[in-house]
């Protein structure tokens, strides 16, 4: 029997549409997923809906509709999804799905049974709109640390759970099994927790309080607190969705991942319900961090929430956004999303770098080989071709390693560092000169095989994170195997494209994502958003509040869109010059704008620049900057403003231009 791999994601709230959080831990255990199953292990991967809670029957409430057909309003939404992200999930649970309501219903019974869930009275701080209970040290001056409203001292019966009784075992265990909580800060973040005294868990809500839950298989008044009810979908998913039950089979599980805020959930709750049912822990709980947008959190008011359907509709695929999300940070840290940030990675990495190496690998072998792969001489005539071979041999060990250790980005850089060898092998042995003789045959043919095994190595490593371009990969470069019963290791040998493969060239696999198209769409779409090619620098901005209609950011957007083109004596019109900050003071009432003194030379002026979110007024006095001298005053909050500084940032201001040297102020800038 294969080993086993049983990989889980949150079971997430129904209360609404499926934004790029979610999409993050899926994708990633997509990728655990897919990568596992191509080592031969036994998959089991699990993910779903957490349906039952306050937040749920609010959310219900607020539709005006009952809980149950609200859920079921909105499951499709992330089901399609997942299909539309290629999720390969082996189930897929709901907390409403009857059998799991049975196995919550069994496991309160047998810990009711065994004494270890007992009723109280429970006296606490109750904040009435958040329907919670704070404890005596949470709440000061009466109010709920929340919601700041007052809470009332409140009685009420609940059931508990001896989760107290457990502490010693768990900090042991957690000490024992370095592996158990990742990323290593996380695991002492919880270790701290434990410090002190661990409480109770009330696993019941009064019916007459929150009525869309379980009912407590011995209590008729009451429902299952959210919690309990969500863990437990861990070991009822294995028990009723596949076809025989398989708990045995896969538990304990090999990986919870979870998102940072949800760990002690995670590890304290449900360790210690595990422990009392006398089940054996998962083997990894791993915490990973968060995304915020454009550097701001993500938020519903905020109106930034990243549609994940969106990014697949707008940016060739899901491919690009499984890449991005993966590569950009360390999994466990936290990140930026922008679209910025992903246009330049997608267009910088997978359109030129990946994208063109299989485009001209493929496109010499057509013309120099009628697109057959060569017989080679050797294939390790010179050191080159050496160096090439064995880069491409050691791939498969350290692709498997990073992602034994949740090291996503760390195996595509891995994959991508082939990637730029690649090309440079094609440029070092250049096959154009070598075809261009016959005496060069013999090596051209040595270079052209050696080249094709490349796309064998990246499409079975690339597979687990871009499984449709994978699929085009092979099939390009004739690759006759099924990803179902391709072994990575086993398969991905120097050789496998063998001599006489028919390739087939096909359309480019990582179209360029063309700066002006997507800024007309995201024109056409009134979103306003910059993107410039990598290696440019950032945008330098015309940041003065003073042309009208003034963005939410106090900084004027010029569009890509836009006609962007000048001609010098365009640009001859605009005088800037080099100043210095000699006072600087916030605008009353503004939190953007300041108020500087510049001395320009020959005259000091009075600028008012939106930059005071980013910038102290004390941090600019004494700062060389860069000025639009030329610029006709104007008035901003009622202040005169009489110039402009440049300053580079999006929506919002992210530094000031300034200088590299001592420049003279008043020095002119061109
Ligand atoms: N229902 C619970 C989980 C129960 S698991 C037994 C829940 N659901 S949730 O829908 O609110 O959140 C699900 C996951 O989304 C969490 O892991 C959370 O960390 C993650 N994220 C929510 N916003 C996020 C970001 N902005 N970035 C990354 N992940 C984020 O909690």
């Amino acid at each position: 029997m294969p080993e086993t791999f049983y990989v889980t994601t949150p079971i997430y709230y129904v209360n609404d549409v499926p934004h790029i959080g979610h999409a993050y831990t899926t994708i990633a255990a997509d990728v655990l997923a897919r990568f596992h199953r191509l080592t031969g292990q036994d998959v089991f991967f699990l993910t779903g809906l957490d349906e039952h809670g306050q937040k749920v029957q609010q959310a219900a409430a607020r539709a005006g509709i009952d809980p149950q057909t609200h859920c079921d309003r909105l499951t499709p939404q992330f089901k399609n999804l997942w299909e539309k992200l290629n999720i390969s999930n082996d189930g897929f649970i709901r907390t409403t799905d009857p059998p799991h309501k049975s196995v919550v219903q069994r496991c309160l019974q047998g810990l009711l049974d065994k004494d270890l869930i007992y009723r109280a009275e429970y006296t606490g701080w109750y904040c009435t709109y958040d329907e919670r209970f704070w404890t005596e040290k949470d709440v000061e001056a009466g109010l709920c640390p929340d919601c700041k409203r007052p809470v009332e001292k409140l009685s009420e019966s609940n059931y508990f759970f001896r989760m107290s009784q457990f502490q010693d075992r768990l900090k042991a265990h957690i000490q024992g099994h370095p592996n158990f909580i990742k990323p290593e800060s996380r695991r002492n973040e919880v270790l701290g927790f434990l410090q002190k005294p661990l409480e109770d868990l009330s696993i019941s809500r009064p019916k007459s309080r929150l009525s869309w839950g379980i009912e407590l298989p011995f209590d008729r008044d009451y429902v299952t607190y959210v919690w309990f009810d969500a863990l437990v979908n861990y070991i009822s998913g294995i028990e009723f969705l596949p076809a025989q039950p398989a708990f045995d089979r896969y538990w304990p599980a090999s990986l919870h991942l979870v998102g940072k805020d949800i760990l002690t959930t995670h590890a304290v709750y449900w360790s210690t319900m595990l422990m009392a049912m006398n089940l054996p822990l998962p083997q990894t709980i791993f915490a990973h961090g968060w995304w915020t947008v454009n550097g701001e959190k993500m938020s519903k008011s905020r109106g930034n929430v990243v549609d994940p359907y969106a990014m697949v509709d707008k940016f060739h695929g899901s491919d690009g956004f499984r890449f991005f999300l993966l590569r950009e940070v360390p999994f466990g840290q936290d990140g930026d999303f922008s679209e910025e940030g992903f246009v330049n990675r997608y267009n910088a990495e997978l359109a030129n770098d990946l994208g063109n190496l299989l485009n001209r690998s493929l496109a010499m072998l057509e013309r120099y080989t009628d697109s057959l792969v060569p017989t080679p001489q050797t294939t390790t005539d010179q050191e080159i071709d050496r160096q090439l071979k064995n880069t491409a041999e050691a791939l498969p060990a350290l692709v498997n390693k990073h992602l034994t250790n949740l090291e996503f980005n760390k195996a595509l850089e891995t994959i991508l560092a082939l990637v730029q060898l690649s090309n440079q092998y094609i440029d070092k042995t250049a096959p154009w000169t070598l075809a261009k003789k016959p005496e060069g045959t013999a090596r051209l043919h040595t270079v052209l095989f050696n080249m094709s095994q490349i796309p064998g190595f990246l499409c079975g490593t690339l597979y687990p994170f871009l499984p449709v371009k994978a699929e085009e990969m092979k099939n390009q470069i004739g690759l006759q195997m099924s990803f179902s019963t391709f072994r990575f290791f086993e398969n991905l040998k120097w050789g496998m494209i063998s001599p006489g493969t028919q390739i087939r060239k096909g359309d480019p696999l990582f179209p360029r994502i063309d700066i002006k198209d997507y800024a007309k769409e995201t024109m056409d779409g009134r979103e306003e958003s910059k993107v410039q090619l990598r290696g440019v620098g950032k945008e330098v901005e015309k940041t003065q509040a003073s042309i009208p209609p003034e963005p939410a950011s106090g900084i004027i957007s010029s569009t890509l869109a836009q006609d962007s083109q000048i001609t010098i004596e365009d640009f001859q019109k605009i005088q800037f010059r080099v100043g210095k900050v000699l006072a600087a003071e916030r605008v009353p009432k503004s939190k953007k704008l300041l108020k500087l003194q510049v001395d320009l030379g020959q005259d000091q002026r009075q600028i008012v620049a939106g930059i005071g979110k980013k910038f102290d007024p004390e941090s600019l006095i004494g700062q060389l900057i860069v000025v639009v001298a030329n610029l006709k005053p104007t008035k901003l909050m009622g202040v005169e403003s009489q110039g402009m500084v440049l300053a580079a940032g999006d929506k919002e201001v992210q530094g000031l231009v300034t200088l590299s040297e001592e420049v003279a102020v008043g020095e002119k800038v061109k």
